[in-house]
């Protein structure tokens, strides 16, 4: 059963710090559990900070070398490329914490974008030891949500929110970079936990319309996140939950 949870923090930077020791305990949880914490990072700017953290205040409570690094969406992009999720995930924490190159699994952005869905398609199945028919399980799911509550590169009206066959699929969005590839909601619900991070007055609105609205999922597709058997954690700052009614 899906669960979800809601905290509000005073500032974005109580948000960071908020989502850092969530990260913390769910690696922890996960590494004693089953020995590994499968981690699903999520892009744009917001979570910058908070990976920041996890390579600096927070580096010695994880045990790194148990953590494998996915990504829920990309850019088509090469991984240098000022707009790849994965150049500001590097930047701001995986270069910094002496992974092995297996450890991280990112979107080939480079590649031609059905190419790359396909090729990341491949990679999860391997990494996750999972056959044909089967569904990764992210430990935790990292998701941002635009102020046009898209997630992932789950954008308004787009097919791969109808998508029950793929595990990643390569998506034509309304946005300065258009071509993508992101995760489709079959496997974003299947994480154990999603972590949803969003911080500012700016997405005020969308957080109002995908918590409390009756938008449908194909304008506000953030809506879909609902996990078959975990929790949704909001972790939002004063600012984004100020249009929420409680
Ligand atoms: C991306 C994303 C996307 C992001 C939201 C929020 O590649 O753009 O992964 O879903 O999380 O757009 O982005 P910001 O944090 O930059 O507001």
């Amino acid at each position: 059963m899906s669960e979800r949870q809601i905290i509000i923090l005073d500032s974005a930077e109580d948000a960071y710090v908020r989502a850092a020791e969530e990260i913390t305990h769910v690696a922890g949880e996960a590494i004693c559990t089953h020995a590994e914490f499968l981690f699903c990072l999520a892009g744009g700017s917001t979570p910058a900070k908070v990976y920041e953290l996890m390579a600096s205040r927070f580096r010695l409570s994880v045990d790194w070398k148990e953590v494998q690094f996915f990504f829920g969406d990309e850019r088509c992009v090469p991984p240098d490329d000022a707009a790849s999720n994965f150049a500001m995930a590097n930047r701001a924490m995986l270069s910094k914490l002496a992974l092995k190159p297996t450890q991280i699994h990112r979107i080939r952005g480079e590649q031609p974008p059905a190419k790359a869905a396909e090729l990341y398609e491949d990679e999860l199945r391997r990494s996750f030891g999972i056959g044909e028919d089967e569904l990764p399980r992210f430990d935790l799911m990292l998701l941002g949500l635009g102020a046009n509550r898209h997630t992932a590169s789950l954008f308004p009206g787009s097919p791969a929110l109808h998508e029950n066959e793929r595990l990643a699929v390569a998506v034509e969005v309304e946005d300065p970079h258009r071509h993508r590839v992101t995760l489709t909601p079959a496997v974003i619900n299947n994480a154990q936990r999603v972590m949803f991070l969003v911080t500012g007055e700016g997405k005020a609105e969308a957080v109002k319309d995908v918590l409390e609205g009756d938008t449908s999922v194909d304008r506000a597709p953030a809506k879909i996140v609902a996990p078959t058997d975990g929790v949704a954690l909001w972790i939002l700052d004063r600012a984004a939950a100020s249009l929420l009614s409680r």
